[in-house]
């Protein structure tokens, strides 16, 4: 049963869009049969999610970035013993993928696949260890998609209207008047683009679907006065989107997009891009019938460009389906080349896989410098010379050259982790080294909060002070010029420094590993640390209580080879 567009009321929105519609006035109170049947409790289980990344054109080093983010994340909590959910995937449909695909000349169904796989490659390739992979084209997906769109439409929260604005593909965004600007070409043209990502949009009128998202402006007050926006700074942006909230068109008229969800019940009309897409966060979790939920979101990871839809569109969404909101987003900041934003649409983009060709075919490379450098509150300017400079200097002269100094077989012939001896410990380490030593547990402590807060860069730059403090203390100790000495205390000084520094990367190599697993791991083998002794409550304790000694394991080389440093 289509529906007869009927014009009761015209109003106009303050950003300067227009909507005349019909609709139900009488809206009834948010359900809670959802939540009673879904996911009101939560165990041990957590949920976190990257945003879908539009097929239009190869992934680049932007999506590997909240990629490589979550996937922190995701390790983080499942080394400490959490069930993890972890989704990713692809956001298949839309205006834009439909013209995309007509300039590939391909299907949409064809050249979406194609594009998909190229960012399940690039996650598999870069140690994305997601739980689940979501394509907007999947059946279990549409099925949510139109269950949702019934629940809102039963709740009379979608009434129908017609719109005039401006859209904007390349954001798949709805813009007003206040959202636009006038621009010139190189031949005297003029034209407009959306004030905030700078991309064209087109003047459009048609009849739509509307969600009463003005309705929802003291609801989502109250939601972001929990605090649910990382970090704080983000939070402002949103609350002018929440105090100049309009209705949101949620459909778009089947003659102009074919590629999408049908609004059930109307084939006229096709769901807008964006509610399809973020409900496949409600997909992933297994709604509606999944008895065990893992609803809501711990964890949303996006990037600041669509945090407008996260934290304005998308909770509104779910408070109208009586589903929670997520607990926490996520947003960063963004990736620059040369200053200018690295984006598809621009063509400036750094292409991960290149990378990890050009250096050692390691993924743990770009991903130490990604979390190492990267900042969420603001832009990160990418340059390829920096980049391995920094790895350079903390893995391989610092935490590769603290290794190889103590495993080394002309200072440990007997490929031990040995103890530390008290008598020299006391007389031949000064106090502050002491103190320094023995709060290795604090560090776990401090390392554990930013991870938490996934500010991996501030858990990684205290990781890696301690280990330039390690690294000169074995300088200062020279143990190497007492190897030959037959001398017990000598023998005991060696075995105590030795224990030190051995103590201090296994804490710190527990500690790497939701940034650098690969590295990590192999770190943590030629220690001899067996895979369950790797959780963060036990590097809070140390390694060797009675016995003398443990056995080092095997050497299978270093941790990461010197990379040649490019001229600019
Ligand atoms: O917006 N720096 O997909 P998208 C950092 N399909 N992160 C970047 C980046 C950069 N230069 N460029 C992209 C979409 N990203 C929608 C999302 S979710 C329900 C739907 C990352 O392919 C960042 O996370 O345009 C950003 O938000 C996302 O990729 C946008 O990817
Ligand atoms: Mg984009």
């Amino acid at each position: 049963m289509a529906f007869n567009w009927q014009r009761i009321m015209k109003i106009g929105c303050h950003r300067g869009c227009t909507l005349v519609y019909q609709r139900n006035l009488q809206l009834r109170p948010l359900t809670c049969q959802f939540q009673r049947r879904f996911g009101t409790e939560k165990r041990n289980s957590f949920f976190v999610t990257t945003p879908i990344y539009y097929v239009n054109a190869a992934p680049h080093m932007g999506h590997l970035y909240s990629s490589v983010i979550a996937d922190a994340t995701a390790r983080h909590r499942n080394i400490n013993g959490h069930d993890v959910t972890f989704s990713v995937g692809t956001d298949e449909h839309g205006l834009k993928i439909q013209q995309a695909s007509k300039l590939h000349n391909l299907e949409p169904e064809v050249f979406v696949s194609q594009v998909s796989q190229m960012f399940k490659t690039m996650f598999d390739g870069f140690s994305i260890a997601y739980t689940d992979f979501i394509r907007t084209t999947e059946g279990r997906h549409k099925e949510v998609v139109q269950h949702i769109w019934s629940e809102l439409m039963r709740q009379g929260f979608i009434y129908k209207g017609e719109y005039s604005g401006w859209y904007s593909v390349s954001d798949e965004a709805f813009l007003g008047e206040k959202d636009v600007l006038d621009k010139t070409d190189d031949q005297g043209n003029k034209f407009k683009v959306s004030a905030e990502s700078g991309h064209p949009v087109t003047w459009l009128k048609e009849e739509n679907y509307v969600f009463a998202l003005s309705q929802f402006k003291d609801k989502l007050n109250a939601w972001l006065d929990k605090g649910v926006i990382y970090p704080k700074n983000f939070e402002t942006d949103v609350r002018c989107y929440v105090n100049d909230l309009c209705d949101l068109s949620v459909s778009r008229s089947h003659s102009r997009l074919t590629w999408g969800i049908q609004v059930p019940g109307d084939p006229s009309q096709t769901v807008y891009v964006w509610l399809d897409a973020l409900f496949n966060y409600l997909t992933v979790s297994g709604f509606p019938t999944k008895s065990q939920s893992v609803w809501p979101p711990d964890v949303q990871v996006i990037g600041k460009d669509i945090l407008k839809f996260h934290a304005v569109y998308w909770p509104a969404f779910l408070m109208a389906t009586g589903l929670e909101p997520p607990r926490k987003i996520f947003c960063h900041s963004h990736w620059r080349v040369d200053n200018t934003k690295m984006s598809k649409s621009l063509g400036n983009v750094v292409d991960p896989f290149a990378l990890k060709n050009k250096y050692g075919g390691q993924a743990d490379v770009l991903r130490y410098y990604l979390l190492r450098e990267g900042v969420p509150h603001h832009d990160g300017n990418f340059n390829e010379k920096v980049a391995i400079e920094y790895v350079n200097a903390d893995i391989v002269n610092t935490l590769g050259n603290l290794l190889q100094r103590c495993t080394a077989t002309s200072l440990n012939p007997d490929q031990i982790y040995p103890r530390k001896y008290m008598d020299v410990y006391q007389s031949k380490f000064n106090t502050s080294d002491r103190e320094t030593f023995e709060n290795l547990e604090m560090l776990v402590e401090t390392v554990n909060k930013h991870y938490d807060n996934l500010n991996f860069y501030l858990g990684i730059e205290s990781i890696m002070s301690y280990l330039r403090w390690c690294n000169g203390l074995t300088q200062a100790h020279a143990p190497w010029k007492l190897k030959n000495s037959t001398n017990p205390s000598d023998i005991e000084y060696v075995k105590t420094v030795i224990h030190i520094s051995l103590e201090t990367l296994r804490v710190c190599g527990i500690l790497l590993q939701p940034a650098i697993p690969a590295i990590s791991d192999r770190l943590l083998s030629r220690l001899g640390i067996p895979a369950e002794k790797r959780t963060f409550e036990l590097a809070r304790k140390p390694y060797l209580n009675s016995p003398d000694f443990y056995p080092l394991g095997p050497n299978d080389g270093v941790l990461l080879k010197r990379l040649d440093v490019p001229n600019s």
